[in-house]
């Protein structure tokens, strides 16, 4: 990962064209060229885009952004990034992109990726210009708080048991001063403010300060219904850890495992099943279920294992969803998912049944009924998904600069379909503006539940 980024940095003259060749390529070309692995995507540090830049036009853009200045401790100063001169961003179009940490942090860094996006549309760096940052939130559709909270909590929280250690906690309060604070969080109560909290940890305090926010969320297994729920938030894939499986050719019959499952066995709450399934499962021929994490050489077991079978689980663990359904789709291992919680990105234009086997929970510890579906899933169909991920991959491809539908686009548009119902409890919430009340003070529906998990 070092030497490739650094191989990177080298600001070879021809390097423009070759870099510009590939931003301007069609979607298939650019499906070939995700061959780069997880952290070169990273790969801001050393391109120059500098003179060709052209910035964003506002008026042609599908989503109108306004981004708070928030101080850089909120945002890439968690990355150990130091403004140079009075500006809280760096510059995306050279050298000052800040690299974010691989391995498993990687998975939850949907807020470094948007927040570069949006920087980029502004600075004149490639972006496909599908959201456009805008100084004057009057003319904004959304308000975007940079608040990398994933980030926040892996840096902060984990230090030190208990969980929830005070940098995290005094960096949620801080925003929450902020925010109250701001003449565009009163104007609509927040309804029209983009609020990233991928890490299901994340953002464990504020969230229940932000209910009537857009989340961006990877599941609701720790939101109460009145905090968040797919009427108003947005689900956002994981960012894959294994590497993409570029140009793969290895069909039905290259495959030799049937179906594969690497994990963690202990979990809580919905994870009983993946005990039940081992029981059902471990001495089945051709299957592969192993516990284990997939840190460090465990990566590179899993991609290896994951690009030599048909069929990839993706059970339920502490959380409805996890970066293994992301994992199986870059390895087209064809997803079987039993998650009865789960909630999958973009599902209103993805259909999943079309690259995914989905089963319920009940069903699937039935004894025999996942190897007689699973042995029933003819070549032809199987081959036809297999062809459909490698179709869809792109959708859940983070990267920078950002490329035409893929992750960050994709998130861009979600969001951009959200505006409409977002105007609606604004303009709702004004109805009585003249009477001198905006009800910014407001609380979510009250719920026993809700009030324990704020404690
Ligand atoms: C994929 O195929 C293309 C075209 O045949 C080739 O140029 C490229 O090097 C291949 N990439 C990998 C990683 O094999
Ligand atoms: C293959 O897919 C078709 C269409 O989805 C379905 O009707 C058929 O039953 C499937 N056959 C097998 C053997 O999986
Ligand atoms: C309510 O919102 C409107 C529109 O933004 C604003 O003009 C008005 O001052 C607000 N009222 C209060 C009490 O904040």
């Amino acid at each position: 990962m070092a030497a490739a980024a650094a191989s990177c940095r080298r600001p070879l003259v021809w390097f423009f064209s070759l870099a510009a060749a590939l931003f301007f390529a069609s979607w298939y070309l650019l499906l070939d060229s995700t061959a780069a692995p997880p952290a070169l995507a990273a790969r801001g540090r050393g391109l120059r885009f500098g003179s060709s830049g052209r910035k964003c036009d506002p008026a042609a853009a599908m989503l109108r952004v306004f981004m708070y200045d928030l101080p850089p401790e909120f945002h890439f100063g968690l990355l150990d990034w130091k403004p140079r001169g009075g500006g809280v961003w760096p510059d995306v179009r050279g050298g000052d992109v800040p690299e974010y940490p691989g391995g498993l942090n990687l998975q939850h860094s949907i807020e470094y990726w948007l927040t570069l996006d949006l920087l980029a549309s502004e600075q004149g760096a490639p972006t496909p210009c599908g959201a456009v940052r805008v100084r004057d939130a009057a003319s904004a559709d959304v308000v975007f708080v940079p608040f990398f909270a994933s980030l926040s909590f892996n840096r902060h929280s984990k230090v030190v048991p208990p969980a929830r250690a005070s940098e995290d906690r005094a960096l949620q309060r801080k925003l929450v001063e902020y925010l109250a604070a701001r003449p565009e969080w009163r104007r609509f109560g927040g309804r029209d403010h983009v609020v990233l909290a991928h890490h299901p940890n994340g953002m464990l305090d504020a969230r229940y300060k932000f209910w009537p926010c857009v989340f961006v969320l990877c599941d609701f297994g720790r939101y109460p219904p009145s905090v968040a729920n797919l009427d108003k938030d947005i689900i956002a894939p994981y960012r894959h850890v294994v590497t993409n499986f570029v140009n793969d050719s290895a069909g039905y019959d290259d495959r030799p495992t049937l179906l594969y499952f690497q994990g963690a066995i202990y979990r809580k709450d919905g994870g009983f099943i993946r005990q039940e399934l081992y029981y059902l499962l471990k001495d089945e021929k051709n299957v592969h279920f192993s516990f284990g994490s997939v840190v460090g050489n465990g990566i590179e077991q899993a991609t290896q294992g994951m690009r030599a079978s048909k069929f990839c689980l993706n059970i339920a663990g502490d959380t409805p969803s996890s970066n293994r359904l992301f994992d199986s789709i870059v390895s087209h291992c064809v997803p079987i998912i039993i998650s009865d919680e789960i909630e999958l990105p973009f599902e209103d234009v993805l259909d999943y049944s079309k690259f995914c086997v989905i089963v319920r929970g009940v069903d699937a510890v039935k004894k025999g009924f996942l190897m007689n579906l699973i042995k029933g899933i003819s070549r032809e169909n199987w081959t036809r998904m297999w062809n459909k991920l490698k179709e869809v991959e792109g959708h859940f491809e983070y990267q920078y600069p950002s490329q035409n539908d893929d992750a960050a686009q994709m998130i861009w548009k979600a969001i951009a379909r959200k505006v409409p119902s977002i105007r609606l409890k604004a303009n709702r919430l004004h109805r009585f503006s003249r009477f001198g009340t905006n009800r910014t003070d407001e609380t979510p529906t009250r719920s026993s539940w809700l009030e324990n998990q704020a404690r």
